[in-house]
């Protein structure tokens, strides 16, 4: 849904560096001990859970 949505913002113009996402549906324990939210080397738990898409863009599946 979070592609889809960015995807359309692009498309109307919206600048990347204005675009938030929120990852925090992944999200478990919320300590950073379980893991489950982790992308990549992130937790998305300590680091977000809300990120700019710049930052996502590499998060979001
Ligand atoms: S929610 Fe458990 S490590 Fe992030």
């Amino acid at each position: 849904m979070i592609k889809f949505t960015v995807a359309e913002f692009i498309k109307c113009q919206v600048k990347p560096e204005q675009i938030w996402v929120s990852l925090e549906r992944r999200m478990h324990c919320g300590l950073g001990k379980c893991g489950h939210c982790k992308i990549n080397d992130v937790y998305v738990c300590l680091e977000g859970p809300v990120f700019n898409y710049r930052r996502a863009r590499d998060l979001i599946d």
